[in-house]
């Protein structure tokens, strides 16, 4: 029989430990390679658009429709592979983040794609979007609107699946799954993949921006609307994993960095040999660190930190 992952052309990653982190934060620690994703640039964004783009292409789209930002590793994903799957690309685009250099190597390479921007400012990026939908509406063509970073049931099942995929390639039980969590659709998939397949594993998510409470009530959305969809007899709720969720690492906001974290990010990347992206991956690396330090939770425990990518934005 073939899988549902074989069927959407989903590449595996590797799982690889590390003896650094493993020694830093007293754990065993290993990193799933999803960074090294095939197609896309590589990334979770990558992972989970094979889903999405399989989806609109089911429902014969001609169109994308979405939202982002110049740094955005979704959108450079989507520019990358919409072609493949025969979709156009067209993307409001606004930038809320000025304080980051926008001619990184994401927005660079959705140029490069030749996308079809829609460019507004930050206030006004809901109606700009209703205004493109009618527009599509009113000439009849067929689009498929993705939320910005690909927030959707096709994104979850994307981490769902990986827990799948991880349970796979591992011979151990790992105690946690760790990873950025910026609009809760990875740290979703994954913590309902772990109820499914990995019952004693918990997914803790460091978010990068946003503050707990605010992510928590997103969760609850993404969860109910992903267990509405399917027939999965699964009762995680976002009640239960607010304690997974970690603000404390934010550092002001997204891209916002200071001096301990860049002296730690650049200690981890010389004696891993691997570039880690400051928005996502290098704070999550950073505030797992921090809180290892402080409480001692990975002590002796298997912990799997899923490498999500992006570091097109280095
Ligand atoms: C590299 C990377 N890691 C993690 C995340 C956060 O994932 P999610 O939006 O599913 O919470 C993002 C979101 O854009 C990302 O680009």
């Amino acid at each position: 029989m073939i899988s549902k992952i074989e069927k959407l052309n989903i590449f595996p990653t590797p799982v690889q430990y590390s003896p650094f982190l493993s020694e830093l934060m007293n754990t065993n620690f290993y990193f799933k390679r999803d960074d090294l994703y095939i197609s896309g640039g590589g990334g979770s964004k990558a992972r989970m658009l094979d889903y999405i783009l399989s989806k609109a292409k089911s429902e014969n789209a001609e169109y994308i429709l979405t939202a982002g930002g110049p740094y955005s590793n979704f959108n450079r994903a989507l520019a990358l592979k919409a072609n493949k799957y025969g979709l156009k690309v067209k993307l409001v685009l606004y930038d809320k983040n000025t304080h980051l250099n926008d001619k990184n190597l994401n927005k660079r390479i959705c140029d490069y794609c030749d996308i079809e921007y829609i460019p507004c400012e930050p206030d006004n990026v809901v109606e700009t979007i209703e205004n493109e939908k009618n527009k599509l509406n009113y000439f009849e063509i067929k689009y498929y609107y993705i939320w910005g970073g690909g927030k959707s049931n096709e994104g979850v099942q994307a981490y769902f699946d990986c827990v799948n995929e991880i349970k796979s390639h591992i011979d151990f039980s790992p105690n946690y799954f760790v990873v950025p969590l910026g609009t809760g659709t990875t740290f979703s998939g994954l913590s309902l993949g772990c109820e499914q397949f990995m019952p004693d594993t918990k997914t803790i998510g460091i978010s990068i921006a946003r503050k707990r409470n605010e992510i928590v009530k997103v969760i609850d959305d993404i969860i109910l609307d992903f267990l509405k969809a399917n027939s999965y007899d699964l009762h995680t709720k976002s009640e239960n994993l607010k304690d997974y969720i970690h603000d404390e690492f934010i550092l002001g906001g997204y891209g916002k960095v200071n001096k301990e974290y860049l002296s730690f990010i650049k200690e981890i990347t010389k004696n891993e040999s691997t570039v880690f992206d400051d928005i996502y991956v290098g704070k999550a690396l950073y505030g797992l660190y921090k809180l290892n330090k402080e409480n001692k939770m990975l002590q002796n425990k298997n912990t799997v930190f899923i490498n999500t990518g992006g570091i097109y934005n280095f």
